[in-house]
This record gives C-alpha cells, sequence and structure tokens, in this order.
C-alpha cells in the first residue's frame, strides 16, 4: 500500500544507494515541489546536498526573504543570491511574452551556473519535476505547437554536465503535498498556490521596470492577504494580479487621474490545464479594489478577470 511513509523510506534508501557520498544541487522556487524534493534530499544525504535559491526581482512581496528564512529553519543548507538588478536590466524594452521568458530563463541558467560552479566537485542536478510536468512537457510544449514555453530549469543539465536526479517524477501533486506534511514542512509552505516560473515578469504586461513590479507587488499582496482573510485561499487553486499596459482617466478628490489599471485573477483547477474563474463574493472585490485603489499609488481602476481556461489561459502572458 503506497503511504507518505513508505514512500520516503524507499526514496531515501533509493537516493542513498543511487548518490553514495556525492555532492548534489538543487534550485528552490520557494514553491511546494522543489521544497518538498530538496527536504527529502536533505534526509537523505543531509550536508552534501547544497540548494540555490535564486531572487529573480520577479518574486511576490518579501517572498525573498521570508521563505529563505523559512528554508534555513528547515535545516537546509541554501544559498539565497540577490539577483534582481541583473533580470530587469536584461529585460528592459523588451515586450514580447515569450522574449520575456527566453530572457528570464536564460539568465536564470547563467546566475544558477555560476553559483554552482562556485561549489566543488558537485556531480548531480536535483529538480523537484512531478509527473504532470513530465506529461506537460510533452503535450503542451511539443516541438509543433508551443503555446507558452514554460522554463524551469531546461537546459542547465547539458550545460554544467551534471546527472539528473528528480526524486518526484512519478508523483502527482497532491502525493508531493502529503509527503511533504510527512517530512514535517509546514502548512503555509504546503499549502501555497502555484507561482510561474518567470514570477511577476508575466504578470506585468508589457515591458518590466523596477517601478512596475513595486507596484504589482503591493497590488498582489493586497488581494492574497484578503483571501486568507476571508478563508478562500485554500479554495482556490491559484490567485494573482495582472498589471496592464493601460492607462485610464479617474477621479481623486478633485484631480483628475491618469493611471494604471490592474486585474485581479482567481480560479479553480485539478492540474492547471484548464480552469473557471471563481465567484468570489461581491463585498470582498469590492474590499480589494478599494484598498488597492485607495492605498497602492499608480493604479485607478481594478477589474475582475471572469475567464475560464480554455480558451483563455491562468496567466496573461
Ligand atoms: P497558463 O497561463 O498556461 O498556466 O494557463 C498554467 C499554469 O502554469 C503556470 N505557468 C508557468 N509556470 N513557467 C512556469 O513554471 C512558466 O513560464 C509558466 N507560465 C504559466 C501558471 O501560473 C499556471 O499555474
Amino acid at each position: 500500500d503506497w503511504t507518505p511513509a513508505s514512500y520516503i523510506e524507499t526514496t531515501v534508501r533509493e537516493l542513498r544507494e543511487k548518490l553514495g557520498g556525492d555532492k548534489v544541487v538543487l534550485g528552490l522556487s520557494g514553491g511546494v515541489d522543489s521544497s518538498v524534493a530538496a527536504v527529502l534530499l536533505h534526509k537523505a544525504i543531509g550536508k552534501n546536498l547544497t540548494c540555490i535559491f535564486v531572487d529573480m526581482g520577479l518574486l511576490r512581496k518579501d517572498e525573498f526573504s521570508s521563505v529563505l528564512d523559512s528554508y534555513k529553519h528547515m535545516g537546509l543548507n541554501v544559498i539565497g543570491v540577490d539577483a534582481g538588478d541583473k533580470f530587469l536590466g536584461d529585460l528592459k524594452g523588451v515586450t514580447d511574452p515569450e522574449q520575456k521568458r527566453k530572457i528570464i530563463g536564460r539568465d536564470f541558467i547563467e546566475v544558477f551556473d555560476s553559483e554552482a560552479q562556485k561549489l566543488k566537485d558537485v556531480k548531480w542536478l536535483a529538480q523537484g519535476t512531478i509527473y504532470p510536468d513530465v506529461i506537460e512537457s510533452v503535450s503542451v510544449n511539443g516541438p509543433s505547437v508551443t503555446i507558452k514555453s514554460h522554463h524551469n530549469v531546461g537546459g542547465l543539465p547539458e550545460k554544467m554536465n551534471l546527472k539528473i536526479v528528480e526524486p518526484l517524477r512519478l508523483l502527482f501533486k497532491d502525493e508531493v503535498r502529503r509527503i511533504g506534511r510527512e517530512l514535517g514542512l509546514s502548512e503555509l509552505l504546503l499549502g501555497r498556490h502555484p507561482f510561474p516560473g518567470p514570477g511577476l515578469g508575466i504578470r506585468i504586461l508589457g515591458e518590466v521596470t523596477k517601478e512596475k513590479v513595486r507596484i504589482l507587488q503591493e497590488a498582489d499582496a493586497i488581494f492574497i492577504q484578503a483571501l486568507r482573510d476571508s478563508g478562500w485561499y485554500d479554495k482556490v487553486w491559484q490567485a494573482g494580479v495582472m498589471l496592464l499596459p493601460v492607462q485610464s482617466v479617474g477621479v481623486m478628490g478633485d484631480e483628475r487621474t491618469y493611471e494604471s489599471c490592474v486585474a485581479l485573477r482567481a480560479v479553480t483547477s485539478t492540474d492547471g490545464m484548464t480552469a473557471d474563474w471563481v465567484h468570489l463574493p461581491y463585498e470582498l472585490l469590492a474590499k480589494v479594489s478599494n484598498d488597492i485603489i485607495n492605498k497602492v499609488r499608480g493604479i485607478n481602476r481594478v477589474v475582475y478577470d471572469i475567464s475560464s481556461k480554455p480558451p483563455a489561459t491562468i496567466e496573461w502572458e
């Protein structure tokens, strides 16, 4: 019978046999999969695992420091790299979504690689790939149609000449969560919504700038906190805010304003392949809209996205 405990026991034994005394490097994203993979590997090989967590400057508000702290509390050996300036510099003037993804993916590999080079004698690259990733990379990003190129760390292994170890490769998300729970990861971490690899970079439509990142982080933090406070966070699969490349006229006091618009997005889904928009209560939407417009300088209009996937996608880019 499959239980989280038996999976952990078997996998830890197999990892020890496979890896022996070799050194392993793993890229942490703050998400459930890479975190569970890290804790599982840490249990198997202890200090021979080094994790690298890259701040692309495109994470949610305060996410880098809070997630880095929680990893350190778990006893993981984590190197945090603040690379925001590089990413934002390379994204300057770029507006095409696929081009943005390519730049972010390429920069990520460069930063990760240069950190990993500093470690001596690393033989393996560990990844938190789960079963749906294996399927999706075949069906969605096959040679004939690329709807959106999902970057995780594709391309990295060849470049670094490392062998790959993927301890979650045969698991579905709910199994990964159960294993994480058994390993003692916090519910806060295990219950986190999926978040795209390119981060807020694909939620800022058009060119990404530091100022736009700041505006979006503020608005997103208000929306996510309101979902948590109202008990909706755990009922939705994924939620976030999109900063639109649209300015519109508003009025504040007796001044005319001409500022940006954000779209709120909240969806239910089982695997991200299809999704429905969530019927959030009007009162909740009203509160979030008021808070965002009153507190976030630069935004004077909030809309709610009522499109399902297909034909829309979850992210706007
Ligand atoms: P879409 O927008 O294609 O998103 O409906 C489906 C799921 O995938 C996430 N997503 C990404 N994840 N790299 C990722 O690692 C990406 O480039 C990327 N684009 C979308 C999205 O957040 C949703 O969970």
